[in-house]
């Protein structure tokens, strides 16, 4: 199944080897550079059915570190366009683009949060609880600057669509910004984005209304969320699961499941394909596609996650980073086809 094609919408995916979304945190003033075009044509080259460029903020506030891509400008789009291009002319790979706003947890440099002196900046968050304790406090949002960051995820997908990306993912997983509003951890607004599940999902059902408005109705839209926390009394897998519910409902097109972030300290079992129960559990609860991501490092262990329908898609993040040519050496193995480029032919194995 790994490399039978999967359509969403209207865009074909060739296989289903996902480059997971990575922050190479490489960029000056957001724009990325001939490092991120080499970085992402070459996982092209290698066959990878989908890529999703790395966290990508949608304002300046929101950027995990100064070096984050940014997409809150045209400069950083045109940037970006290239990229895109330069895949889809030459190879068979479809590109996607997460955006993001990492909150109370922007401004960091290795994890740490950066002093204002040193290029550091005040964080938004849902209510005024900083990360770490250590950490300054956060400006609590208002509704009206809510709004406002909606509208820039907007502007930042209709940035996205200009640039030639085939679809969108919204990161609301990792403890930023959106994650933030979810969890009753870090949410105690008692306003209508506070309290119930509802509540607390209102601000990612709007920015999901608000990218869907301008990606349309034939570019999928993905969602990766942090299924469970791993907090007493914090975000867990039946929250995500009704979330998911919602998800669904709105048009979501796949849930790209992952875990962690919102808790410093928060102890987590990590394990070959640790988060992939909680893929296969809201795909089964919710009916809807689902990403296996975290750990994932084989050819048949990908496979056997399709075969026995925990998810849809796998995605791949360090094994990317080791082996471009994952999916390819993937379907050399397996005696499947994959794009290999006519340039390289001759490499090619003998069966
Ligand atoms: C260098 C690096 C950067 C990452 N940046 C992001 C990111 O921008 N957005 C995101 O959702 N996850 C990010 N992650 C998490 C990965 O997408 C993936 O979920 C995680 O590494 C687990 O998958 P793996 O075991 O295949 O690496 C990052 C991981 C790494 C190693």
């Amino acid at each position: 199944m790994l490399f039978e094609p999967i359509r969403f919408r209207n865009t074909e995916l060739p296989n289903r080897i996902v480059m997971s979304p990575m922050c190479m945190y490489s960029c000056k003033e957001g724009v990325v550079n001939d490092f991120h075009f080499t970085h992402y044509t070459s996982r092209a080259y290698g066959g990878t059915g989908l890529i999703i460029v790395e966290g990508t903020s949608v304002s300046r506030e929101g950027m995990i570190s100064p070096e984050d891509v940014g997409l809150w400008n045209d400069e950083q789009a045109e940037a970006l366009s290239k990229i895109v291009k330069h895949i889809h002319d030459n190879t068979e790979t479809k590109v996607g683009i997460q955006l993001a706003h990492a909150g109370r947890k922007a401004g960091t440099r290795n994890g740490e949060q950066l002093a204002l002196e040193d290029g550091g900046w005040e964080t938004l968050a849902p209510s005024p609880i900083p990360y770490k304790p250590e950490e300054r406090v956060p400006h609590e949002l208002t509704k009206e600057e809510i709004t406002e960051i909606a509208q820039q995820f907007a502007a930042a997908a209709r940035r996205a669509v200009n640039a030639g990306f085939d679809l969108v993912e919204i990161h609301a997983a990792h403890g930023y910004l959106l994650h933030e509003f979810l969890s009753p951890v870090s949410n105690e607004r008692t306003d209508e984005y506070g309290g119930s599940l509802e509540n607390r999902s209102l601000f990612l059902m709007e920015v999901i209304a608000a990218v869907r408005k301008i990606i349309g109705e034939e570019r999928p839209l993905f969602v990766r969320i942090s299924a469970d926390e791993y907090a007493e009394n914090g975000w867990d897998l039946n929250q995500s699961i009704e979330l998911c519910k919602s998800l669904k409902t709105a048009g979501v097109d796949l849930i790209d499941v992952s875990s962690g972030g919102n808790i410093h300290g928060a102890r987590i079992n990590v394990f070959n394909g640790y988060q992939v129960p909680f893929a296969a559990e809201i795909k089964k609860q919710v009916g809807i596609s689902v990403g296996a991501v975290g750990l994932i490092t084989a050819p048949q262990q990908a496979e056997e996650i399709l075969q026995n329908g925990e998810a849809d898609l796998v995605f791949l993040g360090r094994e990317l980073l080791r082996n471009p040519y994952f999916a390819v050496q993937a379907s050399f193995e397996m005696k499947e086809p994959c794009f290999f480029p006519r340039q390289y032919e001759r490499g090619r194995p003998r069966q």
